[in-house]
């Protein structure tokens, strides 16, 4: 759909999504002599003035620890963190707040679920379908639980252009898969995967779906009701909410049946030494003090989201995502890695001539922050045979400024190193 054809929930939203570069008050300071360009995105995004404006007020005259008080902070940081949870539960259109848990981020998500729902569900003989392009963080918990119930963990391969080879996906799925876990959008390649596809298939087949929405959430607007995926997992400082804060949806017949993940206060309706009743969803799975002021915060980032028009956003990134394609590959012994028709706003890539962690030195000294490594994603790495890439990978606040910038730092790499 082009950004002029408006839907009518997209009316009255922003679309001029340039004019929010001046919302981001990190973005307007100077970066070792130069203009900051904010390229590393995937790895951790900005805030805006709201989100920030949010956490000071919360902090300054709403903190209190929430539910138990009956004093008016009390009653108010409760009626903050509650807010927020309806925030998400409203954007993301799940069916109610009791499906929506606060965790510490995707990682604590997953391994929640993975722990939880993973040890009650999986025996010996099972298997967890994923794909050979997770992060680390939706491999590892996976790992664990196999280990633990002898269980299997199946990677679907993936493509020479960097998506995932349906084909081999669909043939691995079997009786034998209870749970399959799989990104929304790559880290490494920017990748977006199908989701509604993979999710048919692996219901059809009678397992569970996680969606690792990290990377998805600052471009992607995500429907769980009409995804129909079993639980959805993301991080508030991805999509310009600060770090600490995230969250797992689940669907509320799954939670239900699932037993906590951490014991502690929040978590309990009763206890005595004979027995412990838990409490109600979600709180059985939000043990101990909550982190207040950053569900706040991500309330407040789902808030300034919820302002956007998707459609211009996703016309902005994709402009700028294939300016920045072909910008970089013009460059002598330029290699991208990760070139799926349908992806995020990530470019990964190496230089034939500069190891990718000289390409971000480099480029750090122009005032450019990207990130280099592995990316928590070293079967990619594997996959593709290289030992790690340099990516830019870029936010709805990001121009083609900053990728002009990226690349004057390139030039002088590939001119230092040749
Ligand atoms: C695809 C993906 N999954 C999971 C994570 C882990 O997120 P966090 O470290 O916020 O828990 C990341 C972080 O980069 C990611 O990109």
């Amino acid at each position: 759909m082009s950004a002029s054809a408006a839907k009518p929930e997209q009316l009255g939203k922003i679309t001029d999504i340039g004019s929010l570069r001046s919302r981001f008050p990190a973005l307007a300071q100077r970066v070792r002599g130069k203009p900051l360009a904010y390229l590393d995105n995937a790895a951790s995004s900005q805030c805006p003035d709201v989100v920030l404006d949010a956490m000071l007020e919360q902090q300054r005259s709403n903190h209190a620890n929430v539910h138990r008080g009956v004093h008016t902070l009390s009653e108010r940081a409760t009626e903050a963190y509650e807010g927020a949870r309806e925030k998400v539960r409203a954007y993301l259109n799940a069916s109610g707040t009791d499906e929506i848990v606060f965790t510490r981020g995707t990682t604590e998500s997953i391994n929640l679920v993975a722990a939880s729902l993973g040890g009650a569900l999986l025996r010996e003989g099972d298997e967890v379908l994923i794909t050979h392009m997770e992060h680390h963080s939706n491999i590892i918990p996976w790992q664990l639980v196999c280990e633990r119930t002898g269980a299997r963990l199946v990677p679907a391969p993936i493509t020479d252009n960097g998506e995932l080879d349906l084909t081999a996906f669909e043939r691995l799925l079997t009786e034998r898969t209870r749970i399959v876990a799989v990104a929304h959008v790559s880290n490494a390649l920017g990748t977006v995967n199908p989701l509604e596809r993979i999710i048919e298939l692996a219901h059809a087949a009678g397992a569970r779906v996680l969606v690792d929405g990290a990377q998805a959430m600052a471009h992607l607007r995500p429907d769980v009701a009409a995804l129909d995926c079993d639980f959805y997992a993301f991080s508030g400082h991805k999509m310009f909410a600060p770090t600490g804060i995230g969250v797992l949806y689940g669907k509320r017949a799954l939670l239900d049946r699932m037993p906590p993940y951490q014991g502690g206060g929040e978590m309990i309706l009763s206890v005595s030494f004979e027995k412990t009743v838990y409490n109600a969803l979600p709180y059985k799975f939000e043990a101990g003090t909550p982190n207040i002021t950053g569900a706040v915060a991500l309330g407040a980032a789902v808030d300034f989201l919820d302002g956007i028009d998707f459609d211009a956003l996703a016309a902005h990134e994709h402009d700028l995502l294939t300016y920045a394609t072909e910008r970089v590959a013009a460059l002598p012994g330029a290699r991208i890695i990760g070139t799926a028709e349908h992806k995020a706003a990530v470019l990964s890539f190496v230089l034939d001539r500069v190891h990718a962690h000289d390409v971000g030195t480099v480029v750090d000294s122009e005032g450019v922050a990207i990130r280099t490594g592995h990316h928590c994603a070293m079967p990619v790495m594997e996959r593709f045979g290289v030992p790690a890439t340099a990516r830019a990978s870029f936010a709805l606040y990001n121009n083609r400024d900053d990728v002009d910038r990226l690349i004057v730092g390139l030039e002088r790499a590939l001119e230092m190193f040749s």
